[in-house]
C-alpha cells in the first residue's frame, strides 16, 4: 500500500518538529496520550501496518490449498485488537504533521470517520468470532466484508 516514507531525512524531521510545536499550541485534551502530533501519527501509521500485515497473513492462508486454520485465528485476534486503536491517534493537531497521508477532509468530518471506523471494527469482531469457529469458507467472505471497510474509508480520506 501507499507510504510516503520520507520522514527520516533531516529535512522532513525538522518540518515534523516545526509542526509539532505548533501543534502543542492547539493542542486539545483527547491528544493527551502522545507526547507530541507527530507521536500520535507514528502510532496509527504503526496500527495500521501491523493490522494490514495480519490481514495479509490471513489473506495467504485464503489462498492456500491447505489453509491453516491457526494462523487465522492468531491473525484475526491481532486485527481485531488492532482496529480498535488508530482512532484517539487522530486528535485534530495532527492534520498538518509532513508526513502523514490522512486528507485535510478527515478531520472535517468527525461524524462520518466515526462511523467508517465503527464498521471496520464492527466487522472485525465478526472475523475474529467467525475464526474462532474454524470455517475456512465463512473466514473468506467475512474478510472480503472487513477489507471493503478499509478500502471505503481510505478512498476519500487516505492520499493515494
Ligand atoms: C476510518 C478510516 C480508515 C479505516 C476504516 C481504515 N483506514 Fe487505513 N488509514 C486511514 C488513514 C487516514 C491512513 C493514513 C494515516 C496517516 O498517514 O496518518 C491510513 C493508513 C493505512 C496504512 C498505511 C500506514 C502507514 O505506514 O502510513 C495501512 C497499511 C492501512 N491504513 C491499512 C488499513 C487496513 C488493512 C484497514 C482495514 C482492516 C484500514 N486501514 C482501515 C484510514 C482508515
Amino acid at each position: 500500500m501507499h507510504r510516503k516514507s520520507n520522514v527520516n531525512s533531516p529535512r522532513a524531521l525538522g518540518m515534523v518538529v516545526a509542526c509539532g510545536l505548533f501543534g502543542a499550541a492547539v493542542a486539545l485534551p483527547v491528544a493527551a496520550q502522545f507526547s507530541k502530533p507527530d507521536s500520535a501519527v507514528r502510532y496509527r501509521q504503526s496500527v495500521f501496518n501491523v493490522m494490514n500485515n495480519h490481514m495479509g497473513r490471513i489473506n495467504t492462508q485464503l489462498k492456500s490449498s491447505t489453509p491453516n486454520v491457526q494462523v487465522i485465528q492468531t491473525s484475526a485476534a491481532v486485527v481485531d485488537t488492532m482496529s480498535k486503536l488508530p482512532w484517539d491517534a487522530f486528535a485534530p493537531n495532527t492534520e498538518f504533521v509532513a508526513n502523514t497521508n490522512a486528507l485535510p477532509a478527515l478531520f472535517k468530518n468527525e461524524a462520518k470517520i466515526k462511523e467508517l471506523a465503527d464498521k471496520m471494527q464492527e466487522e472485525a469482531v465478526k472475523l475474529n468470532a467467525i475464526a474462532k469457529a474454524g470455517d475456512v469458507k465463512a473466514v473468506r467472505t467475512q474478510f472480503g466484508a472487513l477489507a471493503k471497510t478499509c478500502d471505503n474509508c481510505h478512498d476519500d480520506f487516505r492520499a493515494k
